[in-house]
């Protein structure tokens, strides 16, 4: 058998390569920071009232390609209230989860060739995906001070063959919440060159209800250059349900409906009734669980004071932890040796894209913040070896 040759140059699927450096899961010793996933199960209510419709047979069928109605409204007055602007059903269509959005936005805009605009640090499924699909990612430069992208490079970056500049706000690997004012400039640059802006805002609902996140939904012709991507996995805990969705003007829904067709035909049906109910019963649910995170935020922040540590904090926030090591050694050869002689579990900065060694990730919304202390103690410890 020949294999894709784009597939053959993408890295393994980062997640499972980590794990596969873990030799004894089971000594009660690791602390897992390698994967983006809720601490927690779904609530009670939740989980009774999914279990309840299954028993009856609903979310057994197909729904219609775009999602059922009841969850593309009820997300569609969600985003209003978060953003303001104007968002209906119709500009909504329910994915298998975010990644298949970003997939199923990618094939409907691109073909070989064509070039995305993204900044550095990337998330790496993105960077997988338009690898396979032989997309040509444009890097902007990681400012390891602001941790924001900046939109005058990315300017000086758009050729002819530009479809899209692709953001991931709060970020996904840096921690980092993009201001509203950089979006602004990033959806200016986007619909002066007629491409698209894709904002991934997997993690929007970690941000604090009191700040803003952007104001492109009250742009009166958002639906020309704006895609929005949201995933229901993390703010209801339903990782294994594979619900998510693109939200965008009808010209890309159309024809992203036939991706969606080829691949997933419709959304899982059981996660769509899953999401609907956490956007109708678990408003103050969810407010707890981000309240939760942003304490997390913070005392990761703070257990990285300790004078000792060499290990340096770039940012945090949402999920995600940042951290410059300390060593001139490639961040694969780090995050091993923290996981063999430490038993901490992180991912390499290699896995998001280019000139990222110097860094590694920690997923800590995985860890309560009562071990951090112990997490930055094994740092401390890891500086006296010779990595
Ligand atoms: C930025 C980003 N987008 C998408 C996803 C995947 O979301 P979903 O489970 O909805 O496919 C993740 C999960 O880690 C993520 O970090």
């Amino acid at each position: 058998m020949n294999f894709n040759p784009n597939l053959l140059d993408c890295a393994p699927a980062p997640i499972a390569e980590a794990w596969s450096w873990v030799n004894n899961p089971d000594t009660g010793k690791l602390i897992d920071m390698c994967q983006a996933v809720p601490a927690h199960l779904p609530p009670q209510s939740l989980r009774d009232y999914l279990g309840d419709a299954i028993c009856k047979g609903e979310g057994a069928s197909y729904t219609d390609i775009r999602g059922i109605l009841p969850l593309r409204e009820a997300l569609a007055d969600d985003i209003e209230s978060r953003y303001r602007g104007n968002v209906n059903a119709d500009d909504i269509i329910i994915t298998a989860g975010c990644n298949q959005a970003f997939c199923s936005v990618i094939d409907t805009l691109c073909q070989p060739d064509d070039e995305v605009i993204i900044p550095l640090p990337s998330y790496f499924n993105h960077l997988m995906w338009l690898s396979i699909r032989g997309v040509k990612p444009r890097f902007l430069s990681f400012d390891a001070k602001t941790a924001l992208p900046n939109p005058q490079q990315a300017a000086a970056l758009i050729s002819p063959r530009t479809r899209a500049i692709v953001l991931v706000t709060p970020n996904n690997p840096s921690g980092a919440t993009y201001s509203p004012e950089c979006i602004e400039a990033f959806y200016q640059l986007a619909s002066a060159h007629n491409i698209a802006l894709i904002i991934d805002e997997t993690y929007r609902d970690f941000i604090d209800v009191n700040l803003p996140i952007h104001g492109l939904f009250e742009h009166r012709e958002w639906r020309n250059h704006f895609v929005h991507l949201y995933s229901f996995s993390k703010v209801y805990s339903l990782t294994g349900h594979r619900t998510g969705a693109v939200v965008a003007g009808p010209a890309l829904l159309e024809q992203i409906k036939k991706v969606q067709d080829c691949t997933a035909i419709s959304a899982p049906h059981a996660g769509q009734l899953a999401a609907l109910y956490g956007l109708q019963n678990l408003h103050d649910w969810k407010l707890e669980k981000a309240r939760e995170l942003q304490v997390r935020a913070e005392a990761i922040k703070t257990a990285f004071e300790h004078p000792d540590l060499n290990y340096r904090l770039i940012c945090a926030g949402a999920y995600f932890a940042y951290i410059e090591h300390p060593f001139n050694t490639p961040s694969r050869s780090v995050v091993k040796q923290l996981i063999e002689k430490f038993d901490l579990v992180s991912l390499p900065g290699s896995y998001f894209g280019p000139k990222q060694e110097k860094f590694i990730r920690f997923a800590f919304a995985n860890v309560h913040e009562t071990h951090f202390n112990e997490v930055v103690r094994r740092l401390i410890g890891s500086q006296q070896e010779v990595f």
